[in-house]
């Protein structure tokens, strides 16, 4: 299965996806489906036989029990049928729907984990979530369309069966049919809208709860509980207005017809009369009138009842559906090749790359040759950090290429080349799953010696094995229970279990103690060795034995050479180390 290639209409991707796998399941309970439906049509006609009983004589020599009984039989054995029709129906049910709801979840999941960074720097995490269960809702939908159309199919039946008997009654269920239809067709827009808003304005809000509770530490640190409740107030009046209207669209759903509905058992009752006093109508016929009236009743206030439900669960499927499968802006190639990486080299050939209108680099030339250690220098907001995400290719260049190992990356898959790449970010975050299965993460099968060796490298297994739980110690929302050096040690133990040929750090030891960053630098150095690595630091002296520092300003290179050079040159290298004291830059360069 591609998931980066997903239909764009909603209903193409409940037809090629939603029941894949299980059109055996759906198949059988819509028969069973079926055989429940006969019951509308059934349950008048043996109510009718039933009381017909009465209105005949059994021939001679049958008593009128010998002469009830074959019909009592039947009707039992009907009714027994159509229960176990209805249980075949549960139990298939029970089957396809969480089966069902979690394939979607699962494709749509797998599909926004495929979109590009632009996706995600723009939206709520919590809204995302809310979307794809309206999506997994609306498929269910189709159980409420199908019953729709069985009772219509019901209703069809039965009028016709009281037309033979009465054209008067017959037209009067027909009006009150016609008249619900377009009442309710009528307010359908209208209820639509509102229901889109309404729904809209709740992952609105569900959103930005995530967002407020996740950064619950902010929020403390900041006193600002009253504050994020004044934020959230709008959102949440927004919220009430519009249920408010859908809600109110609902009733006037309702409340009309009901009223037409009592004017209309009375004048079926009232023909009944006129037909029994002129001698035109059988008891059993009465009994079979008023029995369908009631069925046809129910059956219309249920298609009505269920078209505000269908209306709002496909229009909220849809508007979510639009916004999630948003085409994806960084695609492999349709004949992407396997990245191979023997040497490692990297070459960004002029590079340009904005944020909407905004050039973050220009025309950026840059050849690191394999196995080279470079070090990127440069004011906060640069570009440092823009330019390793181009290279990882969660972005891709407005123009110009990079290439590794003379491999266009646009060419190659983007797993590929990420599996290359061991990147440790400026601010690592954590699953909150235990120490063990993050620092495995991407690698699943190491072993726990594996584990242990990158941790140790790393310098994170000391703290490891002093948490209670030791590797498998929780840590907690985002590595919330770790400290930010912990954190980045955790990162870095990550990058040496990869393994991959090249090395990106970024900032990767700004939140480590010296003792343990000299711990670090040392391991560092064992990584990066064989291996092309780029590191960012602001602190200049952890860059000082690089091959080749490179100092960017402004999306440019400004200049570039070994430490010794640069200081030699007494350009803005040289200024900065100048202003360092013991490493660190004292300017209000660092965030
Ligand atoms: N998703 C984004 N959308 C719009 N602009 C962005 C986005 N990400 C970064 N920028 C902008 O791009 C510029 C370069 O950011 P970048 O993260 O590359 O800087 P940096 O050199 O790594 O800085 P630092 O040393 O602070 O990490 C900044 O001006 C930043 O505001
Ligand atoms: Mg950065």
């Amino acid at each position: 299965m591609n998931s980066t290639k997903l239909p764009k209409s909603l209903w193409r991707f409940y037809f090629a996806y939603g029941a894949r796998g299980h059109w055996g399941t759906l198949a059988i309970w819509f028969i069973a489906f079926l055989g429940v439906a006969a019951d509308g049509v059934l349950f008048p006609m043996i109510e009718r036989w039933f009381i017909a009983l009465f209105e005949q004589t059994p021939p001679a020599g049958i008593s009128f029990i010998e002469f009830a009984m074959p019909t009592i039989i039947l009707c039992v054995s009907l009714f027994i049928l159509i229960d176990l029709m209805n249980i075949l129906r549960g139990v298939m049910h029970g089957r396809w729907n969480p089966k069902i709801s979690n394939q979607i979840s699962d494709i749509l999941t797998d599909y926004v984990h495929h979109q590009s960074m632009s996706f995600w720097t723009g939206r709520m995490p919590g809204k995302i979530n809310s979307q794809i269960n309206y999506v997994a809702t609306g498929f269910r939908t189709i159980e409420k369309f199908i019953n729709m159309f069985m009772s219509m199919m019901i209703i069809i039946v039965n009028v016709g069966i009281v037309l033979n008997i009465n054209k008067y009654v017959a037209f009067i269920f027909a009006a009150v049919f016609v008249f619900r239809m377009i009442y309710g067709l009528a307010l359908l827009r209208p209820m639509n809208r509102s229901s889109a808003n309404a729904s809209d304005s709740s992952s609105t809000l569900s959103g930005k709860i995530v967002d407020s509770i996740s950064n619950y530490s902010v929020v403390k640190l900041f006193a600002a509980a009253t504050s994020e409740r004044k934020y959230m107030a709008p959102h949440r009046i927004a919220n009430i207005k519009n249920k408010i209207t859908a809600q109110f669209f609902q009733r006037l759903f309702w409340a009309v017809p009901n009223i037409v509905w009592n004017f209309a058992f009375g004048g079926v009752m009232l023909c009944c009369v006129i037909l029994y006093s002129r001698g035109e109508i059988l008891v059993s016929e009465i009994v079979f009138t008023i029995s369908v009236f009631f069925n046809v009743m129910f059956r219309i206030s249920h298609i009505i009842g269920e078209i505000p439900d269908i209306v709002d669960n496909i229009s909220s499927a849809h508007k979510s559906y639009t916004e999630l499968v948003q085409p994806i802006d960084v695609m492999d190639a349709d004949n992407a090749k396997i990245l191979n990486v023997k040497h490692g080299e990297i070459e960004f050939r002029n590079v340009s790359f904005k944020y909407k209108n905004k050039y973050i680099l220009r025309n950026l030339s840059l050849k690191i040759a394999p196995g080279t250690r470079i070090g990127l220098v440069g004011a906060s907001g640069a570009g440092k950090t823009t330019l390793v995400n181009l290279l990882m290719r969660l972005y891709d260049t407005t123009s110009g290429d990079i290439l590794v190992d003379g491999q266009n990356i646009r060419d190659v898959t983007q797993d590929s080349l990420r599996q290359n790449i061991s990147f440790i970010p400026q601010e690592p975050t954590m699953f909150n799953r235990t120490l063990r299965e993050n620092i495995a993460y991407g690698n699943p099968n190491a072993t726990n010696a594996q584990i242990r060796h990158a941790a140790r490298q790393a310098a994170a297994d000391k703290f490891i094995t002093a948490t209670e739980q030791k590797y498998n110690s929780m840590v907690g929302d985002r590595g919330i229970k770790l400290s930010g050096g912990q954190r980045q040690r955790v990162a870095i133990a990550r990058a040496f279990l990869k393994n991959a040929p090249i090395l990106i750090l970024d900032e990767a030891t700004s939140a480590l103690d010296s003792q343990t960053e000299v711990e670090i630098q040392k391991s560092f150095e064992k990584l990066a060795r064989g291996r092309t690595t780029i590191a960012i630091a602001h602190r200049l002296s952890t860059l000082r034995n690089m091959d080749v520092i490179v100092v960017i300003e402004r999306g440019r290179i400004l200049e570039m050479g070994t430490h010794t050079q640069l200081i030699r040159r007494g350009g803005e290298y040289a200024r900065l180390w100048k202003m360092q004291s013991g490493g660190f830059l004292q300017t209000n360069d660092r965030k």
